[in-house]
């Protein structure tokens, strides 16, 4: 039995809601997201009810990550699919703040994490993870102690809650979860909504570079050069800019030069646009497999 699916608008319900479901010592999931929910979506929160007996979900478009030339406004906000979609894969609690609820007026804090933000998306995105640390530690605040599921897809911002977590003592158990991508190899995301067909086509240019970057590191290839390389011939054709194609220790996220070698266990991160969509990816040497068959 799975029960019926709450929703909560405020700090207070939702509040009370998840000490509801955490009656007994019942460890409670939860999948922090902004909606528009796919299966890379659903599939942390599969993982999230293989972990705990109840999970909750969050959907908020949290304004103090987008910058201010990126899709906020116009960002996808199908409530009523994303609440069915909960439904049917056993959420018991949805939280959907307002801005203002998650915001209280007149409010000075930010949460930033130092060093780990500075690297890959950080340049890029300005604020960015000011913003995704802040409202995280509000989530958590408000839904008390959970196991929380966050997907690898966003490397970084996985590296980011997890040391926010452990630095700020939150009693959250931080989860990452593979990433969940179409037959194609294309990574699941909210934004591939704003590809036409011809770019959807070219974007499976960034699957195809990861998994042939893979495939050298899988026959002994160390230098991180010729691994960024083999990413970047395929990709550079296909994309209408380039952010980054970074090789960097998969911990710390620091970025290893072109002409060092790259350890067993490392991260190629890139960030990419295809037409006005940006698009991010990544796979961890001698941990993900290629994301098609190169
Ligand atoms: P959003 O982009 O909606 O993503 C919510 C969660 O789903 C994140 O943990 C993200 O990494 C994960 N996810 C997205 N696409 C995925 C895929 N293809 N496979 C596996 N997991 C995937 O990330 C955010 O929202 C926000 O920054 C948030 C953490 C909610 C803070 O506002």
């Amino acid at each position: 039995m799975s029960g019926a699916l709450e929703v909560c608008e405020t700090v207070a319900a939702f509040r009370a809601a998840c000490d509801a479901l955490r009656v007994e010592d019942r460890k409670l999931g939860f999948v922090p997201t902004m909606g528009a929910l796919h299966r890379g979506h659903l599939a942390l929160v599969a993982e999230a009810r293989r972990r705990a007996p109840n999970v909750a979900v969050s959907i908020f478009v949290n304004p103090t990550q987008f910058g201010p030339n990126e899709d906020f406004a116009r960002y996808p906000r199908p409530l009523e699919r994303d609440l069915e979609l909960c439904r049917e894969a056993g959420v018991r609690l949805v939280f959907t703040p307002s801005p203002a609820e998650m915001y209280p007026a007149g409010e000075r804090t930010r949460v930033h994490v130092s060093d780990l933000t500075d690297v890959l998306e950080g340049p890029f995105r300005p604020g960015h993870f000011d913003g995704v640390a802040s409202v995280v530690t509000k989530l958590f605040a408000a839904s008390g102690p959970v196991v929380a599921v966050f997907g690898r897809k966003d490397y970084q911002q996985l590296a980011v809650v997890r040391r926010m977590t452990a630095d700020l003592l939150l009693p959250v158990e931080v989860v990452g979860f593979p990433t969940v991508r179409d037959p194609d190899g294309l990574a699941l995301s909210s934004r591939n909504v704003y590809l036409s067909s011809d770019e959807r086509a070219r974007a499976l240019a960034v699957p195809r570079g990861l998994a042939r970057a893979v495939a050298l590191h899988r026959g002994g290839e160390r230098h991180a050069g010729a691994l960024r390389r083999a990413v970047l011939e395929l990709v550079e054709p296909a994309a209408t800019r380039i952010d980054y194609v970074a090789v960097a220790d998969a911990d710390d996220l620091t970025p290893v030069p072109d002409a060092e070698r790259v350890g067993e266990r490392a991260l190629l991160a890139l960030a990419i646009f295809v037409g006005k969509t940006r698009l991010i990816d990544n796979v961890v040497f001698s941990e993900d497999n290629p994301p098609v068959t190169p």
